[in-house]
């Protein structure tokens, strides 16, 4: 399921390639315009999981990435330098549910990377899969916390950062999961719900943002 959420989502960067002006991408294989980029990838959630296998992609391909978790980004950054030694790879902590904590993780990795190209919002928790009627009312809140709230908070960091680098068409990745398309999750209410919204999200952006900026949005 991780190998495939990582596939769809390397397809989604192809396509976006593929549509962006030729004067910034000059070379002609649309994976080789991928990687062909000098601008950065930040990744939210990556200490571990399918963001650490995002992580390991770009490095693999040549990119500047910055990784971040409400964990301890160490043991992540230490495999990966172990496996992409001249690799650029910043960490810095982040929880995507409180605001100030992702203001920060902006401006780190504005810092780091000069310009960023891609911001993924990977972080995501499911709250353990149960039947809403037993989940504890602080579960409820931390799965939406992070996934629905956390995810806007991200987005519109992303989107302030991106639309001040002029001339650079950049994209922003919301990760869905279970539930995204309806038709119910059971064991996963809350989980589901949030990542049912996310079409919808960016749907909306698509629309009313891109009078506004040279920022693709994408859910995957
Ligand atoms: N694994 C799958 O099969 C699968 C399928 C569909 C969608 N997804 C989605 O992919 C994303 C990653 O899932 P995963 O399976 O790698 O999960 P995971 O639990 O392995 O990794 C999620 C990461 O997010 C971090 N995180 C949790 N709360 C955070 C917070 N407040 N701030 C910052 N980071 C936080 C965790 O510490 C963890 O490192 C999630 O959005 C998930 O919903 C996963």
């Amino acid at each position: 399921m991780r190998s495939a959420l990582l596939l769809l989502l390397l397809n989604r960067f192809t396509s976006a390639f593929q549509t962006a002006p030729k004067s910034v991408f000059r070379i002609s294989s649309p994976r080789t315009h991928m990687f062909a980029s000098t601008s950065g990838v930040v990744i939210t959630g990556s200490a571990g999981g399918v963001g650490y296998a995002y992580a390991d992609e770009f490095l693999r391909a040549g990119l500047p990435v910055v990784i971040s978790d409400v964990k301890d980004c160490g043991p992540a950054v230490a495999a990966l330098k172990m496996k992409h030694p001249n690799s650029q790879i910043y960490s810095t902590q982040c929880d995507v549910s409180n605001i100030d904590s992702v203001k920060a993780l902006g401006a780190f990795a504005q810092e780091k990377l000069g310009t960023i190209k891609y911001w993924i919002n990977n972080a995501g928790v499911n709250g353990g899969r149960r039947a809403l009627s037993e989940v504890p009312y602080e579960q409820v809140e931390l799965v939406v916390r992070v996934n629905l709230l956390g995810l806007l908070f991200c987005t519109k960091v992303a989107m302030e950062i991106l639309s001040a680098q002029p001339g650079v068409t950049s994209h922003i990745f919301e990760t869905v999961g279970s539930g995204v398309k309806g038709g119910g999750t059971p064991g996963y209410a809350c989980y589901g719900a949030t990542k049912r919204g996310l079409p919808q999200l960016v749907d909306s952006l698509k629309v009313s943002e891109r009078a506004l900026m040279k920022t693709r949005f994408t859910s995957h």
